[in-house]
């Protein structure tokens, strides 16, 4: 049996993804602000280190994967916290417990709002690795009534950097695939707010075409994640799979 972490599983996707997994015989070491094996928010560089401590504690300093799901969506400077520095402290600090297992997997989530208009400012402090900075431009985003943007910022982001790191010695050199699932709109608690609200619902159709099967529930990312993460997945990595209803192969337009 293998042993994965999992960020988020208190709800929605990563709670989906740790109970597939842990039917499958796996041990899930579930990371979240509450209901979790390790409750830490990972908002903050305290509750991050904590997370990775503890992780590395209850795993005994080798893991055969790391997913992280956690994510926050509104309109502040939080999901820069949550979705890009969150996610990326965990993984950094995962993985040399990563590189000491058999088949090391990682995947995080990522969204079709990384496709989104971004803020070149946001993601360039991100990558950069300054989060004071980039959450000073959040702020700024925020004044400006571009709230909207501080969300598909984050995500976008996100899949830069793992494309940047999953080839490095650190990852690839090491064995490790690491890749982003990408969903279009899900049925879980975060995107509840959306179906009560016919103004936004219409935005957000607009925003995210999903011409096949419509809205997706999370066991349908859970069960891509899966995949990603199995010993199965020997060669890809670096990609940002989407499954989204063809929302992005429609967004691309015919032409690219
Ligand atoms: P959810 O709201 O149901 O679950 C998210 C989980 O993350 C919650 O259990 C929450 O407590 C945890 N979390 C939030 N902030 C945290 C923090 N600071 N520290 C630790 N844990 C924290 O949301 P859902 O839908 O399952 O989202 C999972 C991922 O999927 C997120 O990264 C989200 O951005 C992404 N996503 C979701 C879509 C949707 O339509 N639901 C669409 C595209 C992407």
């Amino acid at each position: 049996a293998r042993t994965i972490a999992v960020s988020g599983t208190a709800s929605g996707i990563g709670k989906t993804l740790a109970g597939l997994l842990r039917e499958q015989g796996d041990t899930v070491i579930g990371v979240d602000l509450r209901d979790a094996d390790v409750c830490a928010d990972l908002g903050g560089a305290e509750g991050r280190s904590r997370a990775v401590a503890q992780v590395l504690d209850l795993c005994g300093g080798t893991l055969d994967a790391a997913v992280a799901c956690a994510g926050v969506s509104d309109f502040t400077e939080l999901p820069v916290k949550v979705n890009y520095f969150g996610v990326v402290a965990l993984m950094e600090g995962l993985r040399p417990a990563l590189a000491r297992a058999e088949a090391p997997r990682a995947a995080v989530v990522g969204s079709i709002a990384g496709t989104h208009p971004a803020d070149d400012e946001i993601v360039r402090d991100c990558l950069a690795g300054d989060e004071p900075a980039a959450l000073e431009a959040a702020a700024k985003a925020v004044a400006a009534g571009a709230g909207s943007r501080t969300y598909p910022s984050s995500k976008a982001a996100l899949a830069r950097w793992m494309r940047r790191a999953c080839v490095t010695p650190e990852w690839a050199g090491e064995g490790i695939p690491l890749n982003a699932v990408a969903p279009g709109v899900v049925k879980t608690p975060m995107s509840a707010p959306l179906f009560e609200d016919e103004a936004m619902l219409k935005v957000m159709n607009e925003a995210v075409p999903m011409p096949l099967n419509g809205y997706a529930g999370p066991e349908v990312i859970a069960e891509a994640l899966r995949w990603l993460i199995s010993p199965a997945n020997t060669h890809m990595t670096g990609q940002v799979v989407y499954v989204d209803g063809g929302a992005e192969a429609t967004l691309r337009g015919p032409d690219t």
